[in-house]
């Protein structure tokens, strides 16, 4: 009875929240990327476009992933704070279902939970989609999404596209805020 109180109070307050990531129902059945190839998917990606917005968040968002010798992937995401300092985080991204190549699992060192990183779609030398959903108790879920590009920007119709694809499985994509990707020297040359 208590339990089922506490779950209700966290429920209410995660709705009533500005959490724009919270959802009732469970996470979409989305379409994965086909024949989804790690190996072409290694270097940097710049975010673009990401879900949920965050009210405090660096700019110059990128990701680097390289091949681990274990066979794993080596995640290293950076962003450029307010206050001119680089902010990174490590990561480790694994394929856990040989059969699913583009849903990885991707945990970082600092104690956060892992993450499933799904790549809806990729043509791997220009744009990524990359969808994250985890359910809770089977009553609601919380989900993330990324536009990424190989460069600092992406053209508007292919935003579009990848946007359209969030649609379809139900990601409303007025929530989306654009990462800014302007004055971002200092990360290149680290
Ligand atoms: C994946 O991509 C790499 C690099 O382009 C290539 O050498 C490899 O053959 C590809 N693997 C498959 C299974 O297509």
């Amino acid at each position: 009875m208590e339990l089922l109180k506490v779950v209700l109070l966290l429920l209410l307050a995660a709705a009533s929240s500005h959490s724009q990531s919270f959802h009732f129902l469970k996470c979409p059945t989305p379409t994965l990327q086909e024949n989804f190839n790690a190996t072409k998917y290694l270097g940097t990606w710049y975010e673009i476009e990401k879900l949920p917005a965050m009210f405090e968040r660096g700019t110059c968002v990128q990701a680097k992933y390289s091949l681990r010798p274990d066979g794993t992937v080596r995640v290293h995401n950076s962003e450029l704070l307010a206050n001119g300092k680089i902010n990174s985080i490590e990561g480790v991204a694994t394929i856990t279902d040989p059969s699913q190549p583009a849903v990885l699992s991707v945990s970082f060192y600092r104690g956060l939970p892992d993450a499933p990183y799904m790549v809806l779609s990729t043509d791997y030398s220009s744009y990524s989609l990359v969808y994250s959903c985890s359910d809770y108790l089977g009553l609601f879920h919380v989900d993330f999404a990324w536009i990424l590009s190989r460069t600092r920007e992406l053209d508007g119709a292919t935003i579009g596209q990848l946007r359209n694809e969030l649609t379809a499985i139900g990601v409303d994509t007025d929530r989306l805020s654009i990462t800014a990707q302007t004055g971002c020297g200092v990360m290149d040359s680290g």
